[in-house]
């Protein structure tokens, strides 16, 4: 039986005026869900109100995951530190779960170093796991964003355009990956795809947002 995550009641989302009003979803363990929608429509701004970043306008947002670390989020522009390694910046995943979360060189039980160091193989960034984030290419630090929420192993991962800047290779790294992750763990993932074609392969709901309005989409 696959439980609830997150449940959007009657909700809507914006800045000063809404963007996307009457959302009515529910989130459940094993989902993979893509959002489709138009530069500039809200699909950001969606994934950053589900995550609590910022308030919804009205509704109300049910998140039935845990506190510490239930929450993944792969952002559009990702969210890494430059200057650290891709190590430390996967690390960073893992110490979410824990209460030791900064500095990024503090040691971390085995346990811990054991998921760093197989987010990244399954990534395929070990190589680089002593370099600077900053010198990768855009490619590269896509799948370091990704080793870190894959080494947080969340109940929901919310992921914006992490499919950009990878080859046809590394696409299907990256999804094969998240896709072992979230069967693992039984998680969710609700990932934002200008891609129509990628997105209708690898996810098995659609939301299109249209109009100002969120339509979940038969697959067929
Ligand atoms: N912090 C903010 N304050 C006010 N308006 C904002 C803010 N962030 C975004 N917006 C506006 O909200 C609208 C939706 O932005 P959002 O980033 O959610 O779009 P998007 O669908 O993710 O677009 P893209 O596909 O280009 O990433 C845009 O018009 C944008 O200018
Ligand atoms: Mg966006």
């Amino acid at each position: 039986m696959n439980e609830v995550l997150a449940h959007l009641h009657d909700v809507s989302i914006g800045y000063d005026t809404p963007l996307i009003e009457g959302i009515n979803v529910e989130i459940s363990e094993g989902d993979v869900i893509a959002i489709l929608g138009p530069s500039g429509i809200g699909k950001t701004t969606l994934l950053r109100t589900i995550s609590g970043l910022i308030r919804p306008l009205s509704g109300e947002i049910e998140l039935a995951i845990p506190s510490r670390g239930g929450l993944g989020y792969i952002p559009q522009r990702l969210g890494l530190v430059g200057n650290l390694s891709v190590r430390a910046n996967v690390s960073m995943g893992a110490r979410v779960r824990t209460s030791r979360w900064w500095p990024a060189v503090f040691p971390l039980p085995k346990e811990f170093e054991e998921d760093i160091s197989k987010a990244m193989r399954h990534l395929g960034i070990e190589d680089i796991a002593d370099q600077p984030v900053r010198i990768l290419s855009g490619g590269q630090q896509r799948r370091v964003a990704t080793a870190r929420t894959v080494a947080q192993k969340p109940k929901l991962v919310l992921a914006d355009e992490f499919l950009g800047e990878l080859d046809d290779d590394n696409v299907e790294v990256v999804m094969r990956t998240v896709h072992a992750t979230i069967r693992a763990q039984n998680s969710a993932l609700i990932m934002v795809e200008h891609h129509e074609k990628l997105a209708k392969e690898v996810a098995n709901r659609i939301w299109r947002i249209k109009d100002g309005k969120l339509i979940e989409e038969v697959v067929s």
